[in-house]
Order: structure tokens, then C-alpha cells, then sequence
């Protein structure tokens, strides 16, 4: 009877040991490997593995290559397969660290159409057009919309069809619910926030830089005011925040305000990212804004502040757009 007690510990001692001991495996093994099995493993469509499964990649994502294509595992994306005709496409936009990031679902192909859906838009092939992109950044209705000196809103007057008001502004409704619940939480922890600015139209955005241009000249203006129809803010998505208590409001000191702080380290738990960050010049083309907010929602954001990605422009492997 004690022989037999000994030993079962052993065994679960052996067992607890070889546990540790056995490297352990990608976060999205069983996934990956469970999806190329349902497609038929090496039989199917993806053919023979080629390569281990690889991990580390953005928000904490792994892929295995195969003969005819690769699969792609994300906690927020699931596996995934990415294959021809679609793969060479979405490599050349930067894979998942580009406009369209992981994939969302697999390929589908009907009457000479193939096409897949990425967390940021689309891809689509037939024989007469080759692969088509089509990128949420380029559409000003998307939470997505890339704005910059180099990617102008299109149509250059759009005016987003959700705005509501908020304090005396508005935003998209999306956004204004978001900015809502982040500013409830920043008055349960003593911080007055406050939105100074939100939606602005093509028109209100004209004379405002006219405004500037006048006072400053256009070279000035240029680094802290966008054109008409290359203001986020005509997208109902950006705000300006300012602190409560009145002080550094649409100044760089705005950042050790209370308000400040608390967005920095907060926002993006409810979607926001600091659009202009300090030493981001070269990229946004804008001077340090520590209080211009744009709504990205919560997925993005979260994924810029973790792998530590300093602007939109570059999360999306999008080039910088320092001048217009
Ligand atoms: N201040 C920002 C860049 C704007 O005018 O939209
Ligand atoms: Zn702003």
C-alpha cells in the first residue's frame, strides 16, 4: 500500500516535471492546427506544412506556413487561412501590420469571384481585375478613416449621417458614446474632462484655418490647423479635451493638467488614441496635440498602446505624410 502511494506520487511528480520541462506551444496551436485538419490537412487546400508555427507577431498573433498558403491566429481573429489568389496582395499591404490587419473569416469563391474580409476591409479577385483592395482607411465613414496631409477626406465635403450632440458639440454616435463613458469614469476618479471641440464641418474648418492663416501666415498655420477637407475633425471621430479647471487648455503644458494625465494613460480603454504625439511630427505632420483625441475604437487602440505604435499612420504601415 505504501509502495503503491509512493509511486503514484512519482508518477505525478514525473508527470508535474515533464509538464514544465516540454517547451510550450504557440498561443494559437490548437487553432491553427485544428482548422488545417478541418480543411483536409495535407490532402486539402493548404497542402503540406512547411514550417513551424511562429509567433510574437502583432497582438499577440501567430501563423503556420503550408504548401499553398499560411494560416493566421489572433485572440481577437481566431485561425484564419490566407491563400491564393489573395496572398500576394495582402503581403504587399503589409500582411497584418497593414490597413487591413488579420484576416476575419476565410476565402470565398463563387461565379468567378474570390474574396475575404479583413479586420479592416476587404479583398476581392477575378481573372479580369486581379486583386482588388478595398481599405476601411480610405472610406470617411469608417471608425478606421485615415485623415492627413496626404490622404484628404473623400468626398472632400463628407459629413458623417450619426452626429450627436455633446456638450455643446458633436460626434459620431459611436464616438460620443465612447467619450461619454470615458469621461463618467475620469469624474469617479476626481478629473474634470471636458470637450472644448468635436465635429467641424468643411465650412467651419475653412474659416478657421483662414483665421490662422491670417494671424500666422500659412507656413505656421500648416503645423497646427488642417486644411478644409483634411481635418479629422470633419469626421465626427476627434475631440479636444481640455481640463476642468480651465488650465493649459489647446497648450503642450495640457499634458501634467489632471485631464491630461488621466487621458493618456486611459483613453485608450474607451477607443481613443492621442492623434499628434510628441516627436511624431515627422509622421502626422502636426505638432504635439496632447489634447486632440481620435475615436479608433477599442481593438486599435488597445493594440497601439500595447505594441507600443506611436500614430495611426504607422499602425497601419501607411506612409507618414509630413507635408501636403
Ligand atoms: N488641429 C488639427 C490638426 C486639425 O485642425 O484638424
Ligand atoms: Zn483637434
Amino acid at each position: 500500500m505504501l509502495r503503491l502511494r509512493i509511486s503514484a506520487t512519482a508518477v505525478f511528480l514525473l508527470t508535474a516535471t515533464l509538464a514544465v520541462a516540454v517547451p510550450s506551444q504557440g498561443a494559437g496551436t490548437t487553432a491553427i492546427d485544428t482548422l488545417y485538419q478541418a480543411q483536409g490537412g495535407s490532402a486539402g487546400a493548404l497542402g503540406a506544412v512547411r514550417d513551424k508555427e511562429r509567433c510574437g507577431l502583432r497582438a499577440g498573433g501567430c501563423f503556420r506556413a503550408y504548401e499553398h498558403g499560411s494560416v493566421y491566429w489572433s485572440p481577437q481573429t481566431g485561425a484564419q487561412p490566407v491563400q491564393d489568389p489573395l496572398a500576394a496582395t495582402w503581403h504587399r499591404l503589409s500582411a497584418q501590420d497593414g490597413a487591413l490587419g488579420y484576416p476575419v473569416r476565410a476565402m470565398g469563391c463563387s461565379h468567378g469571384t474570390c474574396s475575404q474580409d479583413f479586420e479592416r476591409g476587404s479583398l476581392a479577385w477575378t481573372a479580369d481585375t486581379g486583386t482588388v483592395a478595398s481599405q476601411d482607411t480610405d472610406d470617411p465613414a469608417s471608425i478606421f478613416v485615415l485623415v492627413n496631409k496626404q490622404h484628404a477626406l473623400a468626398p472632400a465635403d463628407y459629413r458623417p449621417e450619426d452626429l450627436v450632440s455633446v456638450d455643446g458639440s458633436s460626434l459620431r454616435a459611436e464616438a460620443a458614446e465612447a467619450f461619454g463613458a470615458m469621461q463618467a469614469a475620469a469624474a469617479k476618479e476626481g478629473v474634470g474632462l471636458k470637450m472644448v471641440s468635436a465635429f467641424r464641418s468643411f465650412d467651419t474648418q475653412s474659416s478657421l484655418y483662414r483665421g490662422y492663416v491670417e494671424q500666422h501666415g500659412s507656413e505656421q498655420a500648416d503645423t497646427f490647423s488642417a486644411r478644409p477637407g483634411f481635418s479629422e475633425h470633419q469626421t465626427g471621430l476627434a475631440l479636444d479635451i481640455a481640463d476642468a479647471g480651465g488650465t493649459c487648455t489647446l497648450q503642450a503644458c495640457f499634458e501634467s493638467t489632471a485631464a491630461g494625465t488621466w487621458a493618456a494613460s486611459n483613453a485608450s480603454d474607451y477607443g481613443f488614441i492621442i492623434r499628434y504625439p510628441a516627436g511624431s511630427e515627422a509622421v502626422t505632420g502636426y505638432s504635439y496635440e496632447p489634447w486632440h483625441l481620435r475615436y479608433v475604437g477599442v481593438s486599435a487602440a488597445s493594440a497601439l498602446r500595447t505594441d507600443g505604435i506611436a500614430t495611426w499612420e504607422e499602425f497601419l504601415s501607411l506612409p507618414p505624410a509630413p507635408g501636403y
